[in-house]
């Protein structure tokens, strides 16, 4: 059976259509004091997969909830897939006196499952956080599909050195291009400075892929540098559009030629799925 999470639902439908399995009739309440309530309904499933993104703290509760709830149900197995895990960039101690964050999460997840799948998180290494066995899929071959057929002398690049793997990925599955990435350099949680590479791109289509757009300061840096070196059209490709504040606006007023996400989580921009990668391991 699956579970999804509230802001799960588009994907754990599909990957109960691709795997022919029960979709839980989850309901989701808030009560007057704010807190959060999921029910998983009335069923007995032997095995649970509780489908869950965590981009908020809410999301975070109702997921231990939904674990929970199917325990509660008589699951004999928990398999939570996380297709995007909140606070995962949080990693290590960063300054004195921070904690772990994705290390808190994991263990708090942990509790109450048998096996958890995530989905590029940040580092790979956040896996050893969970206790039960944890695994990272690569979604972004997914990526390719929705980018035109025409790309001129197409670039696939990496804002830092952390995404070539996925760049990589990503030209491979589009069949041709290059790869290359920048540096960057982080100065707070909104603002980054980034130094390109000497890639030549005037004239030639570019399509800057990362794992994660948040504030969209790392992407419209990037477009910016792009544009300055007279690029063509210049893409983005994501696996998780969080998308979060005036992401849309920057990505917007730097000139981007189309944003291109999966449904880790669920916007406007999901345009392709992760759901047959998911399922593969399920
Ligand atoms: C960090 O290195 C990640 O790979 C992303 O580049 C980063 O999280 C993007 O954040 P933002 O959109 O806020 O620049």
């Amino acid at each position: 059976m699956i579970i999804p999470g509230s802001g799960s639902q588009a994907l754990a439908a599909d990957l109960a259509a691709i795997l022919d399995e029960d979709l839980a009739p989850v309901e989701y309440e808030r009560f007057p004091d704010g807190e959060v309530m999921a029910r998983i309904g009335d069923v007995s499933p032997d095995r649970a997969v509780v489908v869950a993104s965590t981009p908020t703290s809410d999301s975070h509760l109702e997921l231990l909830q939904l674990q929970d709830a199917a325990r509660e149900a008589g699951a004999n197995d928990i398999v939570t897939v996380l297709p995007y895990m909140g606070y995962a960039r949080q990693d290590k101690v960063f300054k004195p006196g921070e904690p772990i964050s994705s290390r808190a999460v994991a263990r708090a997840i942990s509790a109450n499952t048998d096996h958890v799948i995530t989905v590029n998180p940040h580092e790979r290494a956040v896996c050893d956080f969970f206790e039960p066995s944890a695994i990272a899929l690569d979604a972004a071959s997914v990526l390719a599909d929705p980018l035109p057929h025409d790309l001129v002398e197409p670039l696939f690049l990496a804002p830092d050195d952390g995404a070539i793997d996925i760049a990589q990925t990503v030209r491979d599955t589009y069949g041709t291009g290059e790869t290359d990435y920048f540096e960057k350099t982080r100065l707070s949680g909104s603002e980054v400075e980034i130094s390109p590479s000497d890639a030549a791109v005037a004239g030639r289509d570019v399509v800057v892929v990362d794992d994660i757009v948040a504030t969209g300061s790392t992407m419209s840096e990037s477009i910016a540098v792009l544009n300055e070196r007279d690029a063509a059209r210049v893409y983005v490709a994501c696996v998780h559009p969080l998308l979060a504040q005036n992401a849309v606006t920057k990505l917007a007023r730097a000139g981007v030629e189309r944003v291109i996400g999966t449904d880790t989580l669920e916007r406007p921009v999901s345009q392709v799925s992760v759901a047959k990668v998911v399922a593969e391991e399920l």
